[in-house]
Formats: structure tokens, sequence, C-alpha cells
């Protein structure tokens, strides 16, 4: 599929399908919309009036158009108040036009939006990435890959030039297509090597540096809690460190470690039916937007050094399982008694958040399926925030609003740690069930000391069951493009 901004006016466009993006507070056509109207026999005006379309952001409505005319189908997308315009709604908007041109099966297409803010970079970048979202369709598990029709090309009306927005949505759409594929595939095909393999692959094509830590390694280096989790596994856990450096002095330096957790059984505390056993595929989300991010990153090469950090392993049962009860000592030297072994989110970052502050960072976040807590809390769409530092906490809030992803900041609320108290170790790894995904931020906080630190819970929005806006039913790939942009700032 090609797609390029023009300067053609949409008076003059010719293809299959013009979509034509309306305010509900600007739904009469005036100006050139008049004069387009007119071209095509006042067809326009009657789709808007029997579909009694009303410019409600993302309804559409789509007709034929008569014989003789420069285009096949026109169409429109709602695009809710004109003040209440962002990005997400372009990008929502975008959706909802690709959804309905593949549905008219139109080969080449028109997309006529208004800007955002007066910045056409950031209004193509927006509508691109909303493009290349909605494409991502992942077939690669179905047997009856339906391959009958596709989009070939697709004009931006009113915004030539622009391949740099258009390149950088590109980038960060791979990367985010990369961690919806990892989390989408399921614990008998993406495995800790094969979490190895995807950061080498990444390594190789945009030369970042990559190390890997193998059981020995962690043991050199007193990680018990990572390898107390991995202790039941057939596989073999891979610490992953990816490191993309720029060319001179960078201008910070930052590391994003994502919980890597192939499958979690839940250990001899195992999860029940009925608990979402069969999703626990999904526990690697944060290690592979952090695997989408370093993809991103690597070929926008900003002048910012960045670590990509993440212990892969399974949590399973078996003989060598660690038991409930067991005491387990970090690689900063805590001791932690594990009195649930379907925690182990958790002890897997404690000792990747050691290893992340002993490269002397400026800031560190982490991202992590960490708790079902946290999606009761604030559901399928949110994630949770934690921070240690306002600044760092306010400037990935900040890039999150420019991608359009949601996180609520939550209470770092110290009383919490009480429910933590351990008898006989310097701490448990869960506390009471009320505050569950507080709990779980304070045992972290115990492994990064004085390091700007952002701890993100993404087990709600990992996943989607089914279509919304430009995220397909599957692995979302949550996280990327907030990561990314923060990285940029
Ligand atoms: N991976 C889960 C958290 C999770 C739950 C992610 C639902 C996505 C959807 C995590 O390892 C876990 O099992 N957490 C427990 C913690 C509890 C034992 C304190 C949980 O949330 O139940
Ligand atoms: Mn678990
Ligand atoms: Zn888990």
């Amino acid at each position: 599929m090609d797609f390029r901004g023009t300067d053609t006016p949409r008076v003059n466009w010719t293809g299959d399908c013009l979509v034509v993006g309306l305010f509900e507070d600007a739904i009469e056509l005036t100006g050139d919309l008049a004069e387009l109207d007119q071209t095509l026999s006042g067809t326009l005006q009657e789709l808007i009036n029997e579909f009694e379309f009303k410019g409600k952001a993302e309804s559409t409505a789509v007709t034929r158009v008569g014989a003789n005319s420069p285009i096949r189908k026109i169409a429109v997308v709602g695009l809710g108040k004109s003040d209440a315009l962002t990005l997400e709604t372009l990008r929502r908007a975008t959706a909802a036009a690709v959804r309905l041109v593949k549905r008219e099966k139109c080969k080449t297409v028109g997309i006529s939006f208004p800007a955002w803010n007066n910045d056409p970079a950031q209004t193509v970048q927006a509508i691109a990435e909303g493009l290349e979202l909605t494409l991502h369709n992942d077939h690669r598990f179905k047997s009856d890959d339906d391959k009958t029709f596709e989009i070939q090309q697709v004009e931006l009306l009113g915004f030539p030039g622009q391949e740099d927005a258009i390149n950088r949505a590109r980038q960060i759409s791979l990367g985010v297509i990369l961690a919806r594929e990892l989390v989408s595939a399921p614990a008998n095909i993406v495995t800790p090597i094969t979490m190895a393999e995807t950061a080498e692959a990444i390594a190789r094509e945009y030369a970042l540096e990559l190390e890997i830590l193998e059981q020995e390694d962690c043991e050199k280096l007193g990680m018990g809690a990572f390898l107390g989790v991995a202790k039941a596994s057939e596989l073999p856990p891979k610490f992953i460190h990816l490191t993309y450096r720029p060319q001179g002095t960078p201008r910070r330096k930052l590391a994003i470690v994502g919980k890597g957790l192939t499958f979690d059984s839940g250990g001899l505390n195992i999860k029940p039916t009925g608990s979402g056993i069969e999703m626990m595929k999904t526990d690697m989300g944060g290690a592979a937007a952090t695997l989408g991010a370093a993809k991103a990153v690597g070929s926008l090469k900003p002048d910012v050094e960045v670590h990509f950090i993440s212990a892969v392993t399974e949590n399973m049962i078996s003989g060598r399982a660690m038991h409930p009860g067991d005491i387990l000592t970090a690689s900063n030297g805590k001791t932690i008694e594990i009195n649930n072994t379907d925690a182990e989110g958790r002890l897997t970052l404690a000792d990747a958040l050691v290893f992340a502050e002993k490269l002397g960072v400026d800031a560190i976040v982490d991202l992590a399926t960490l708790t079902g807590a946290c999606v009761i809390a604030l559901g399928d769409d949110i994630a949770g925030l934690w921070s240690t530092s306002q600044a760092i906490a306010t400037e990935f809030l900040e890039a999150a609003k420019q991608s359009g992803e949601k996180f609520w900041q939550m209470p770092m609320e110290e009383k919490y740690f009480d429910g933590l108290k351990s008898v006989v170790a310097d701490m448990k790894n869960t506390g009471p069930r009320p505050g569950g995904a507080i709990t779980a931020s304070l045992f972290l906080k115990q492994f990064v000391k004085e390091t700007p630190w952002v701890h993100l819970d993404i087990a709600g929005p990992v996943w989607a069951d089914k279509d919304n806006g430009y995220n397909n039913a599957g692995g979302t790939g949550f996280a990327v493009r907030t990561l990314v942009n923060w990285v940029l700032t």
C-alpha cells in the first residue's frame, strides 16, 4: 500500500473513494465542498440527509456516485466537535475510514481531513499511524489467510510533502506491530529463546549493542529473584540488554525495563480455571513493548542513549519449582519471602531494575502486566502509572497525551508497605488484596535506590478482545508509541 500527501484539491481528486471528514458543528456544505457536491450532482448532500449524518466522532456514511463521475464512491467520517479535535480523533477517524473503504472494496482512496492545531507534521503522523495500525491484521495462525482484497493507494489531500512525518509514523507503527505480534503469539511460539532471537534481529538490523545474560551470568550477578521464578521452566531464562547509543554525546540516558513472562501459570500457586490462565501468553507484553520501542528508536536514531532490558522466563511448575514460603535473595542483597508464587513479575523486575540502575541512567521506566488489581481499578483501556519523580511522571504523561494512549497516575502510598512486612525476610512478595497494584509498586520501589523512576502497570490495555479504533482484536502493542515519544522529547 502506498501512502502519500498531496496538494490535490478535493474537487479535483479522482479514484475509487473520497473520504471527507466533517465536524458536528460544520456539517453544512460550503465553499469547495458545495462545489464538490455540485460536481457529484448533489450526492454528497443527499448522503448526509439520508443517513442523518451528524458528524459524531467515528460515525460514517458512504454511497455510490453516478457513472460519469471522477470518483466511484463518496464517504463522510465524523470528527466530533471542532474545538475538541485531538490527534487521537484523527487516528480513530482514519481507522473508521480504513474499515469503511475495505468493506466497500475501494483500492484507491482519497482522505480529506483538517489539520490539528495548524500542525501539519503531527496531523500527518497521526493519520499515518491510524492507517498503518488499522491495516495490520495478524493472520499468522489462520490456515485460510484471506488476502483477496488490499487497498493499493491512499492519498491524504491538502498535506503535500511531510515525508518525515510519514516515515516517523511508519517506523513507530512497525514497533507497535512487532509488540502486537509478540503478544498475540502463544507461549509455544514465543519463548525466552525466541525473545532473545528477536532482540538479536533488532540489534543486527539497527546496529544496536546486544548483551544476553544466560543463567550462569545471572547467577554470578546474584539475580536470585529472577532465577527463583525461572527455576521450574524447561526453557533457559534469557536476560536481554539492548543498547542504542547515538553518535556523539547523548543528551540523556534512559532505561526501559519490560516484564517478560512468556507464560505465567502462577507456579505452585497455580492459576485456577476461570482466572484467565489461557491469556497468560500476554504476560510478556512489557518486554514486547520494550523490543517494539527498541526497533522504532533504532530506526529513528534520536540523540538519547537508551537501554532496553528484560528478564525473560516462564513461570511454571515442576519438582524444581520454587515453593511457597521460599526465601530468595535479589541482586541488591534484599531477601524476599515468597508467599505467593503467582506474584512472579515483580521478582523478575526486581533484578532487572537493579541491573538498570547500575548503568547510571537519568531515568528508568518499567512496564509490566503486573496485577489483576490494576485491571479492576482502571479497566481494559487505561494503564496505571506510579512514580518517584513527579518531573519524569509529568514528562511521560505529556508524551502519552500526544500518543493518545491512556495512563492514570496512582499513589505510591508508603503506609501500604506494612502489608509486605515479613516475619522472616526483608519483605514478602505479596500483600493483602486491597490496593494490590499499589503494594506491587511499593515492592518494586525497594529495588530502585535513587534514579527517577516510573512504573507502568499495563495488565488491562495489553490486549483487546474486539476491534477498537485502530487496534484490531489481539495484542495491542500498548505503550510503544508513548515510550518512543518520551525518548524523543
Ligand atoms: N500476570 C499476572 C497479572 C495479570 C492478571 C495480568 C490479569 C493480566 C491479566 C501477575 O503475575 C499475577 O498473577 N498477579 C497476581 C498477583 C497476586 C498474586 C498478588 C494477581 O494480580 O492476581
Ligand atoms: Mn502471576
Ligand atoms: Zn505474571
